[in-house]
């Protein structure tokens, strides 16, 4: 379950996120849309706790996220997955490599590694260019590679920072489906979107935020 409540994050003397309160229990899928700058990547940074608040609280779970310290940030972290709108691949690291490191780190058998970046890189589409380097993938290669990092792990809520935005129609309704399949297992999704027709595909909960405040907040809703 995530609660945020009453954030207030400024940069400078500018308002980024003014008294965003919503609540979000396990196993939701929930979309949030807004125009450039409104503040998407800012909360999710929030809730990730890679950015601090000037106010307000932001509990995932048993964390209280803006109180955490170094070592249980990296356990919190480890549950959850996280596809950045920047992609953030390393850049020295194959696809391969790239995907198995979340694994890798979490200690688990090479031979499991294997198999399951394998498995993973088959259901993202990114397989063939799996000895390839960021600089050597197409921008919806990138990002399918950053999608496959984050589901590598099967975290219980995934974090996806517009999943879609270098990905051409067929391959964002795709997606989208494919969100659908891993929030049925139970994981909990939050999507920060332009991509109406996505939204539209999955017909689930939409937050809009604009200037930073929440303007709506609908059940099995699309995006007009
Ligand atoms: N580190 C930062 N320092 C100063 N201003 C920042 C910083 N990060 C974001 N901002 C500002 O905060 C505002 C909100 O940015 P944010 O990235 O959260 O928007 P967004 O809704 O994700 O937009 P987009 O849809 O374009 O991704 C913008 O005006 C941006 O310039
Ligand atoms: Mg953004």
């Amino acid at each position: 379950m995530i609660v945020v409540d009453q954030v207030t994050k400024t940069y400078g003397n500018k308002k980024i996120l003014q008294n965003v309160s919503f609540t979000v229990e396990g196993g939701e899928l929930v979309s949030i849309v807004g125009p450039s700058a409104s503040g998407k990547t800012t909360l999710f940074y929030s809730i990730i706790g890679a950015e601090t608040v000037d106010s307000g609280n932001i509990f995932v779970d048993q964390y209280e996220v803006s109180k955490l310290k170094t070592s249980k940030i990296q356990e919190y972290r480890r549950k959850i997955g996280i596809i950045f709108q920047d992609y953030k691949l390393l850049p020295k690291k194959t696809v391969f490599e790239n995907v198995a490191f979340a694994l890798e780190m979490a200690g688990y058998p090479k031979r499991f590694i294997g198999k399951r970046t394998k498995e993973v890189l088959k259901l993202t589409g990114i397989e063939e260019q799996r000895n390839n380097f960021p600089h050597q993938l197409s921008g919806g290669e990138q990002q399918r590679a950053a999608i496959a990092r984050a589901l590598v792990h099967a975290p219980e809520l995934l974090i996806a920072d517009e999943p879609t935005g270098n990905l051409d129609p067929d391959n964002a309704i795709a997606l989208a489906k494919l969100f659908l399949k891993i929030n049925r297992t139970g994981t909990t999704i939050l999507i920060a979107t332009h991509n109406k027709d996505i939204v539209n595909e999955m017909e689930r909960r939409v937050i809009s935020i604009q200037n930073g405040r929440i303007i709506s907040d609908k059940q099995n809703a699309g995006y007009k």
